[in-house]
């Protein structure tokens, strides 16, 4: 059973704090892939949940074009992750809306995502869609990928707890 929720603390953190999760949760441990193009731009958000100093769930999130669809007002998530004893206690959804918040406030109308198989459930049970047909990445030809997207509605995101 986790603990109480109050006792970790979210941070935006530098991006080279959220690399180690993104390795292990996301790489299978390889360290060579965990800076994705966008980390530095000014204007991104890298989230994490904190266990005193122990990051057990971080997210990205990134202005970058939704593919085939003109404009600047696309935000990108990257490197959502939850350490595997801390999922499914709703760490996620707070940090998507976390991220969603950021890219309204920037003034981002729509987020997109590159989602894992496995995630594919987690981001339908937020509101995210997809159009497009499954597809494999070079650098993991054994995971089905799907382009999945949310309209952000107008008003804030008010409902984080
Ligand atoms: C996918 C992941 C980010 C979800 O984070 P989480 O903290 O476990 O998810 P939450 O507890 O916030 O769940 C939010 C909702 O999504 C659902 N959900 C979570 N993971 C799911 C999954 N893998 N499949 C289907 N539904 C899922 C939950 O049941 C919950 O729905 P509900 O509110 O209707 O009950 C986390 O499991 C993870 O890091 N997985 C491994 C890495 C990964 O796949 N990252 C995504 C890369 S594309």
């Amino acid at each position: 059973m986790l603990r109480d929720r109050s006792l970790f603390a979210i941070r935006s953190v530098p991006a080279e704090q959220v690399y180690p999760i993104r390795s292990s949760v996301l790489l299978d441990g390889d360290t060579s892939q965990c800076r994705f193009r966008g980390d530095d731009q000014d204007s991104t958000l890298h989230l994490a949940i904190c266990d005193g100093d122990a990051i057990v769930a971080a997210a990205t999130v990134c202005q970058e074009a939704f593919p085939g669809s003109p404009g600047d007002n696309a935000w990108r998530l990257r490197g959502v992750a939850v350490d595997p004893s801390m999922q499914r206690y709703g760490f996620g959804r707070m940090l998507i809306k976390l991220c969603f918040d950021h890219a309204r406030k920037e003034g981002g109308r729509i987020v997109w995502c590159t989602a894992r198989e496995s995630a594919r459930g987690f981001y339908e049970a937020l509101g995210f869609a997809s159009a497009s047909p499954p597809f494999t990445l070079p650098t993991r030809g054994d995971v089905l990928f799907y382009e999945m997207h949310y309209v952000l509605p107008g008003e804030p995101v008010t409902d984080v707890e």
